[in-house]
C-alpha cells in the first residue's frame, strides 16, 4: 500500500494530481506534436501520416469531422481553421448521432476521427459507417497502436503522451494543435495560402508552447478567484468564433471534474434563452481576447452587467476596456485568431480544478466517468 502510494506520487512528478500535471505539461506536449511537422522559416508542413493523400485533398468537396466529448470540441476548432486556410467546407459530427443517421457520404468525402484514446466505440461505429460508403478515414489520436488508428485509412498522432486525468487537458490542446497543422497542410495542398502567410503563421505558432508557458503563471490568481466562485450552483461559458468550442470545452470541463452545472453558449445565443438565468448568482465566464469579435463580446458582457451577472472574463494581455466593465480578468498573452483557443483553454482548465479541488471531490476520477467510453 504504501509503495504504491510512493510509485503514484512520483508518477504524478510533484503535482497533488495527474490533471494539474497534464495541464503544466502543455508546453511540451504541444512542443512534441509540432516537431518534425512545422518548418517556419520555408513556410512549410509535413505531414508523413498523411502524405500519401496529398494529391486527393486538392480535389475533396469536404471533410467530415467525427468525435465525441472534448474531442468534439476540437473538432468545432478544426471546422474553424480548415474553413478559415483550406476553405474546404466542414461538418462537425457527434459520432454518436452521425452512426444512427443515413448520412449522405460519398467517395470523395474525408472523414477525420478524433479520439484521445482511439477507443470510443461510437466514433469507432462512425468510422465503420463511413469506411463502408467509401469515404476516405483519417484518425487524429493520442495513445499510438490503439484500435482507431488501425482501422482508419491514414492519420496523425498527436503525441502527447499518456492522460492520466479523466478529464481531458493535454490531449485535447494537442488535438488543436494537429488540426491546426492539418488546415495548414490542406491549405498548403490547394494553394489556398500565400507562402509568406504561411511562413508567418508558423513562425507563431512555434512560440505558442512559451506563450503557453506564460498563461499556466496566472495559477494562483486562478486559485484566487476559484474560491470565490466554489459554492456556485451554475456557470454560464461565453464565446464567438474560435472561442465559443473553447467555451464549451470550459463547460464540460467544469461540469465533470466539479458538478456544478455550467453551459457553455454562441455569446451571441445569449439573448436566446440564456439570458434569462442571469442575476447576481450567475457567474459568466467570457471568453473576450481582442480579435474579430471582441467589440461584440464587449456588448455581451454589458447585458450580463446590465442584468447585475458576475463576469470572469479571459483577456488579451494590456487589455483595458473588458477590465473596465469585467468583475475578474484573466489575461493571456496575445496571439492571432488561428492559435486563440490554445491559449484560452489553460485559464479554463485551472479554473475548473481548482474549484474542483476546493469542492473536495475526485480530480482525476470524476464519479460516473470512465477515461475510455467503449460502450455506445
Ligand atoms: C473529456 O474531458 C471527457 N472525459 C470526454 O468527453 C472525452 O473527451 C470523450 O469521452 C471522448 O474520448 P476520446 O477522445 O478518447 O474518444
Amino acid at each position: 500500500q504504501e509503495l504504491e502510494l510512493q510509485l503514484e506520487m512520483l508518477e504524478k512528478g510533484g503535482y497533488d494530481h495527474f490533471m494539474l500535471k497534464e495541464i503544466y505539461e502543455q508546453p511540451r506536449s504541444i512542443r512534441d506534436c509540432m516537431r518534425g511537422r512545422i518548418y517556419p522559416a520555408e513556410g512549410k508542413v509535413q505531414l508523413g501520416g498523411i502524405k500519401e493523400f496529398a494529391e486527393k485533398l486538392k480535389n475533396i468537396d469536404r471533410i467530415i469531422i467525427v468525435a465525441c466529448g472534448t474531442s468534439w470540441h476540437a473538432g468545432l476548432v478544426g471546422e474553424y481553421l480548415i474553413e478559415e486556410y483550406a476553405r474546404i467546407p466542414v461538418e462537425v459530427e457527434y459520432a454518436s448521432e452521425f452512426r444512427y443517421r443515413n448520412p449522405i457520404i460519398t467517395e470523395k468525402d474525408v472523414v477525420i476521427a478524433i479520439s484521445q484514446s482511439g477507443e470510443t466505440a461510437d466514433t469507432m461505429a462512425a468510422i465503420e459507417m463511413a469506411k463502408e460508403k467509401g469515404a476516405t478515414i483519417f484518425g487524429v489520436c493520442n495513445v499510438v497502436g490503439a484500435s482507431i488508428p488501425r482501422i482508419t485509412h491514414a492519420g496523425v498522432y498527436t503525441h502527447a503522451g499518456p492522460e492520466i486525468g479523466v478529464a481531458s487537458t493535454k490531449a485535447f490542446t494537442a488535438q488543436v494543435t494537429v488540426l491546426t497543422l492539418m488546415a495548414f497542410y490542406m491549405a498548403q495542398q490547394k494553394g489556398t495560402i500565400v507562402n509568406s502567410k504561411l511562413v508567418e503563421l508558423l513562425t507563431e505558432l512555434d512560440c505558442i508552447p512559451e506563450k503557453i508557458h506564460h498563461a499556466l503563471e496566472s495559477n494562483e490568481q486562478i486559485k484566487t478567484i476559484a474560491e470565490k466562485f466554489k459554492d456556485s450552483r451554475n456557470c454560464l461559458f461565453l464565446g464567438r468564433g474560435s472561442g465559443f468550442p473553447v467555451a464549451l470545452e470550459g463547460a464540460l470541463k467544469l461540469k465533470e471534474i466539479s458538478y456544478i452545472h455550467a453551459e457553455g453558449y454562441p455569446a451571441a445565443e445569449m439573448k436566446h434563452g440564456p439570458i434569462a438565468l442571469i442575476d447576481e448568482e450567475m457567474p459568466v465566464v467570457f471568453i473576450a481576447t481582442k480579435n474579430s469579435s471582441y467589440e461584440k463580446v464587449i456588448s455581451n458582457i454589458q447585458e450580463v452587467k446590465a442584468r447585475k451577472g458576475v463576469v470572469i472574463a479571459i483577456v488579451t494581455e494590456g487589455d483595458t476596456d473588458v477590465k473596465k466593465m469585467a468583475d475578474y480578468c484573466i489575461e493571456i498573452p496575445d496571439a492571432s485568431e488561428a492559435f486563440l483557443p490554445l491559449l484560452a483553454t489553460i485559464p479554463l482548465q485551472l479554473l475548473s480544478y481548482h474549484i474542483a479541488v476546493l469542492r473536495g471531490c475526485n480530480v482525476d476520477q470524476p464519479r460516473n466517468l470512465a477515461k475510455s467510453v467503449t460502450v455506445e
